[in-house]
Formats: structure tokens, C-alpha cells, sequence
């Protein structure tokens, strides 16, 4: 039993309230400071603009300005809208403070990992780098969009060896933050465009699937060809992907390579990290965000790929593959990432 003390800097937002019910009864972590912008001066319980209670533990606890001297914690969570995260991140990286952030803001800087770490764990290497400079340091986690699609690219990419990737996406409302999308424009309706995101899914992509080479990444060389929408569903963002193996695919085997991988956060056996962090459904309509957005031993942690076939050409595999954008695609990662810091000795 560990006791780390955690705030979250935009605990008050759609992902902020993901954060404390993973936190709320965490074998490691504690909550201790809960920071927001408008809502700074009242309650927690009060100021949370998701559509979800909280819990009583929390409900009392008074809002913060986003400043490193309110802050009585170990570690910071983030996540803040990017363009504020820029120079918050980096007042409390300068107060010596462990930061994981899910904004964008600093996702691609060199020095900085980007981190799946059932993915990537050996990139969390680059801390040592940031620690040259700074008192703290920041690790950051991808968009929720790419965290689905990279989880299930790292078993092909290992097994066959990766060409080319297209993907076209269907995601949903509340990935968009609070209050998002107006209802009048997306009931009935998809929205062709979100954006940054192609961009950030082409390149995230290839940083997360990039080796380490012991001082820096070189990132994957393969295209990524990325087409997103937003769709009326709540959560979970559904994706439709082609990809261009080196070696020649077979159908059967691709699901036991899915259905086969496990990374560093379950044999650690890291407390947020799902039994199965890819889930294969048989069936012929699956998945689907409102039947399996939740499947697996840590609800929303587990991605599920389905509708798995080869494409005309035997180097070609096509699959959708599911993922909760708030769970996996935000907190979750994040939880599991810390965890892993924490397993590895970069919190002492
Ligand atoms: N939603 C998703 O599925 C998802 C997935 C992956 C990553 N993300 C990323 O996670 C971050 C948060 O997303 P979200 O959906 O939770 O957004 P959100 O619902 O709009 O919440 C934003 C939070 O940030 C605070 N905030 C806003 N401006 C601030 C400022 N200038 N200074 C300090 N705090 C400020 C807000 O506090 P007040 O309420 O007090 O104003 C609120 O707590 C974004 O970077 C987003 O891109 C979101």
C-alpha cells in the first residue's frame, strides 16, 4: 500500500470527473486538490459540469486556482484545455512537480513521452533527460482518438510489420468536453470535421509506435491516414481501420495476436490495468459504443476489436475497434500511466 497524494489540475470537466472515480478508493493514490478556472471558490460537488453525481468523499472539497502554491500533492494530474495547459504545466513542471497531462500542449515536444504504456514504457526513459533541466517533469497522454487505434496497431506492428494505415472514425459527443457539440447540429446528424484531430492521430501515432533510441525518438515511418467525425452517441469512439502489413496476414491468426497481447502495466499487475487490454468480439455486428463501451475486467480500460478480415490483397487487414474516450482515450491512460511511474521509480 503506497500514499501518494494527487491533484488534478481541470478537475471540474468531463475527464476530471473520470479521474475521481478511478481515484476514489485507488490503493495508491489520494486525492488532496481539485483545481478548475470559473468554479475556483466552490464546492467540488457543486462546481462539476458533468452529468454525473460525485462522490460524498469529494463533494466538500473547495475548487483551486490553478497555481503550484495551493497545491499539497506528490503528483499532478492534468486536464486542462490545451491552449491553458501551455504555461500552466509548465509553472508546476518549474515548482519540481510529476505532472501526466492529457492535453495536447506538450504531447510533442522531443523531450517529452507520449505514453500507452501497455505501448511504450521504455519511452518513459526521456524523463531522465527532462530531469537535466528541470526539477520536474511532464509526461503526457495521447488524444482519445489515437489511443484506441495505436493500442491496437502495436500487436500487428510486432508481429507483421506495418506499411501504411487508414482509419476513419466515428467519435463521440463527449469527447468534445462540456457542454461540446450543440445538440441542435449533431442530433440526427455527423459532423465531417473535428478539429486538429486527423493531424494529431497521423502523427501521435507514429511518435507512440517510434523506438527509443537513448536520447530520443525516431518515429515510425509508415503513413497514417486519418478521416475524423463526430456521431451522436455519448461515449466511445468507434474506428473502421486498413492496414498494410509487411509480412503476409492471416485472419486467424491476426485474432490470436490481438487476442494474445499484454504489456508492462499487466504483468506488473498495475491496479487500473485491465486483465485483457484488447478484447476480440466474434460477432458480426460488433462492437458497438452502447453494447461494449464498458466490456472487460476494468470497465473502460479495454479496447474491442471486431469485424476482423483481410482485404483483397494477403498483405491487407481491416477491423473497427472501439474505444471509451473518457476512460482509456483520458483518465484511465493517465491512472495507468502514473502507476507505471510509480512501479518504476520515477516518483521517489
Ligand atoms: N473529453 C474527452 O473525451 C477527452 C479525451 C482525451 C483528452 N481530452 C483532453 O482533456 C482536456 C479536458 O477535456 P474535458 O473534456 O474534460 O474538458 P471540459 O469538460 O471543458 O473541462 C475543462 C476543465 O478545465 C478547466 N479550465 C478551463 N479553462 C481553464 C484555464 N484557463 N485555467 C485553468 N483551468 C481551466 C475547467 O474549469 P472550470 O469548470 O472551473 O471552468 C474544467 O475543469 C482537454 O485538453 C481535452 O482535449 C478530453
Amino acid at each position: 500500500m503506497k500514499n501518494i497524494k494527487v491533484g488534478i489540475l481541470g478537475a471540474t470537466g468531463m475527464v476530471g470527473v473520470e479521474y475521481i472515480d478511478f481515484l476514489i478508493n485507488h490503493p495508491w493514490f489520494k486525492i488532496s486538490t481539485l483545481a478548475g478556472k470559473k468554479s475556483v471558490g466552490k464546492k467540488y460537488g457543486e462546481a462539476v459540469k458533468s452529468l454525473k453525481n460525485v462522490p460524498r468523499e469529494v463533494e466538500d472539497i473547495e475548487v483551486v486556482e490553478p497555481d503550484p502554491k495551493k497545491f499539497d500533492a506528490d503528483l499532478v494530474f492534468s486536464s486542462l484545455p490545451s491552449e491553458a495547459a501551455k504555461d500552466i504545466e509548465v509553472r508546476f513542471i518549474e515548482h519540481g512537480f510529476p505532472i501526466v497531462s492529457e492535453a495536447s500542449a506538450h504531447r510533442m515536444n522531443p523531450d517529452v513521452p507520449l505514453m500507452i504504456p501497455e505501448v511504450n514504457p521504455e519511452h518513459l526513459e526521456l524523463i531522465r533527460i527532462q530531469k537535466k533541466k528541470s526539477k520536474g517533469f511532464i509526461v503526457t497522454t495521447p488524444n482519445c482518438t489515437a489511443v484506441g487505434l495505436v493500442l491496437s496497431l502495436k500487436p500487428i506492428l510486432d508481429y507483421y510489420g506495418i506499411s501504411k494505415v487508414v482509419v476513419a472514425t466515428y467519435q463521440a459527443i463527449t469527447g468534445a468536453g462540456f457542454p461540446g457539440v450543440p445538440s441542435y447540429s449533431i442530433l440526427g446528424n455527423v459532423i465531417p470535421y473535428i478539429k486538429k484531430e486527423e493531424e494529431k492521430v497521423s502523427e501521435e501515432t507514429k511518435k507512440i509506435l517510434g523506438r527509443f533510441n537513448g536520447d530520443s525518438i525516431k518515429y515510425a515511418g509508415f503513413p497514417v491516414e486519418a478521416s475524423c467525425a463526430r456521431v451522436p452517441t455519448i461515449d466511445g469512439h468507434l474506428e473502421a481501420v486498413y492496414v498494410e502489413t509487411e509480412k503476409e496476414v492471416k485472419v486467424d491468426e491476426a485474432i490470436e495476436v490481438f487476442r494474445s497481447f499484454r504489456g508492462e502495466p499487466q504483468k506488473l499487475n498495475l491496479p487500473t490495468a485491465p486483465k485483457e487490454p484488447i478484447i476480440v468480439t466474434d460477432l458480426e455486428d460488433r462492437p458497438q459504443p452502447r453494447l461494449d463501451v464498458n466490456t472487460g475486467t476494468v470497465p473502460g480500460m479495454s479496447i474491442v476489436v471486431g469485424r476482423i478480415r483481410k482485404g483483397e490483397s494477403n498483405n491487407v487487414l481491416k477491423y473497427f475497434v472501439l474505444s471509451h474516450n473518457r476512460i482509456r482515450g483520458a483518465a484511465g491512460t493517465a491512472i495507468l500511466t502514473a502507476e507505471l511511474l510509480l512501479a518504476k521509480g520515477y516518483l521517489e
